[in-house]
């Protein structure tokens, strides 16, 4: 087969920061596949690609060599909950662990918390009453996603900035400029997280609440059952996965909404806001590239899968291809089809949090026009050097502005 078009882009590069948009349209130009030559694999970036290798059964998430328990020894900690994690296992123990974390975490109990993340988005704000400007990064959109995860697993609150400074931690470590600090102060917070929560699970033990920590533990006790060191590996994940897609999901959304929708509040009534938020979540997703290993070889797209080969899939590159998306850049709450984006990818890696973070956003930032209708950008944001978490450094706003 011949070669894949290569192209170079690094990920770092300013204008690619601010803006990666053009290079994800160059990318679905040059084919199926491309050869992403900063990552050192082909990557798909149109709709149909993406959202077929996502679910073909052919590609897992998890190493071919196995999650080998050793590894350099700096990153043990790091590795023992990241070896449990369901993130990166496949079937038959991925099947298991979603299964009983989903035994625990229903529907029912997500939609059940839509007066409690009002209450805590109300809170937020009733803060920043006297304020004339805030950063709704920092004040708001950070804190809300971190508080409820928290709540609902039965965190105190008061923890919330220690497992915001875990998570950022533990995090850091899929970015691509990750170095030997970095690896060490992943292991670090990986190791007290860790500590922490085995204390609190015995605590539970003893004492049940009704939380999500007491729930994954009766689960425990059934047939199939969470080991302890599981339960440790899915609360971070939980913790981790429940508040930093959520924060930049708030964030990129209010964003688009100060800085291209006339008047906002026309689409943020009952009957719009579900429609609008698929719309936030298509147009710009905080989570932009995700990996895949070839399970065996296979030939797809015009190229020749060596078992054990990376592949990249593109979801924000995917959620603006025109064949799916007519005008795709352009941002429009109306959209009938908005639904159909990838930012919560497909497959059975499928968001396990999707419903949660769905409802977060529908009544998060709804709180936020209404509390403070004159809301305006006090200066144009930018986007963090971060490409593993697309999202604005800080969203400085007035609050007041006549
Ligand atoms: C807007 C916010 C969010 C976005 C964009 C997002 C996106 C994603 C994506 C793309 C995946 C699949 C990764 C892959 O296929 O390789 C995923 C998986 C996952 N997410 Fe989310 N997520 C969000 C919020 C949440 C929340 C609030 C929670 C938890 C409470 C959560 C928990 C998880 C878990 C546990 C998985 C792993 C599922 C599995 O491996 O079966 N996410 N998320």
């Amino acid at each position: 087969m011949p070669p894949l078009p290569r192209l170079n882009q690094s990920p770092r590069d300013a204008a690619f920061v601010q803006d990666p948009y053009p290079f994800y349209e160059r990318a679905r130009a040059a084919g199926p596949l491309f050869d992403w030559e900063e990552y050192g694999f082909p990557c798909a970036a149109g709709y149909r690609e993406v959202s077929l290798l996502l679910r073909d059964r052919r590609f897992g998430r998890e190493p071919l060599t196995g999650l080998a328990q050793e590894g350099p020894a700096h990153l043990r900690d790091f590795r023992a909950v990241d070896t449990l994690s369901m993130l990166d296992r496949e079937p038959p123990a991925h099947t298991r662990l979603r299964g009983l974390v989903l035994r625990a975490f229903t529907s029912r109990r997500i939609a059940g918390l839509e007066p409690e993340i009002g209450g805590i988005a109300a809170d937020l704000l009733e803060r920043l009453a006297t304020a004339e400007q805030a950063d709704l990064i920092r004040d708001f959109a950070e804190p809300l996603p971190v508080i409820v995860i928290s709540r609902l697993l039965g965190v105190p609150d008061a923890m919330a900035p220690q497992l915001l400074a875990w998570s950022h931690a533990m995090v850091s470590m899929y970015q691509a400029r990750r170095d030997r600090t970095i690896e060490e102060a992943a292991n670090t917070a990986a190791r007290e997280f860790s500590a922490w929560l085995r204390a609190l699970i015995d605590t539970r033990r003893h004492a049940p609440a009704d939380d999500l920590l007491t729930h994954l533990i009766v689960a425990e006790s059934g047939n199939e059952h969470l080991s302890t060191e599981e339960m440790i590996a899915t609360c971070i994940l939980l913790l981790n996965a429940g508040h930093e897609a959520t924060v930049h999901a708030i964030g990129n959304g209010v964003r688009t909404l100060l800085q291209v929708v006339p008047e906002p509040a026309a689409v943020l009534g009952p009957g719009q806001i579900a429609g609008t938020c698929e719309e936030i979540l298509r147009h710009d997703p905080p989570l932009h590239l995700f990996t895949r290993i070839a399970r065996e070889d296979v030939a797809l797209f015009g190229h020749q899968f060596r078992r054990g080969e990376t592949v990249g899939c593109l979801l924000a590159a995917a959620n603006r291809d025109p064949a799916v998306f007519p005008e795709p850049d352009r941002f429009l709450p109306r959209r009938r089809n908005a639904g159909a984006h990838l930012s919560f990818g497909a497959g059975i890696h499928f968001c396990l949090g999707a419903p949660l973070a769905r409802l977060e956003l529908r009544v998060a930032i709804p709180a936020l026009f209404a509390r403070f209708p004159k809301l305006a950008l006090a200066a144009p944001p930018r986007f963090a050097d971060r490409f593993h978490f697309r999202g604005v450094e800080a969203l400085p706003s007035d609050l007041t502005r006549i």
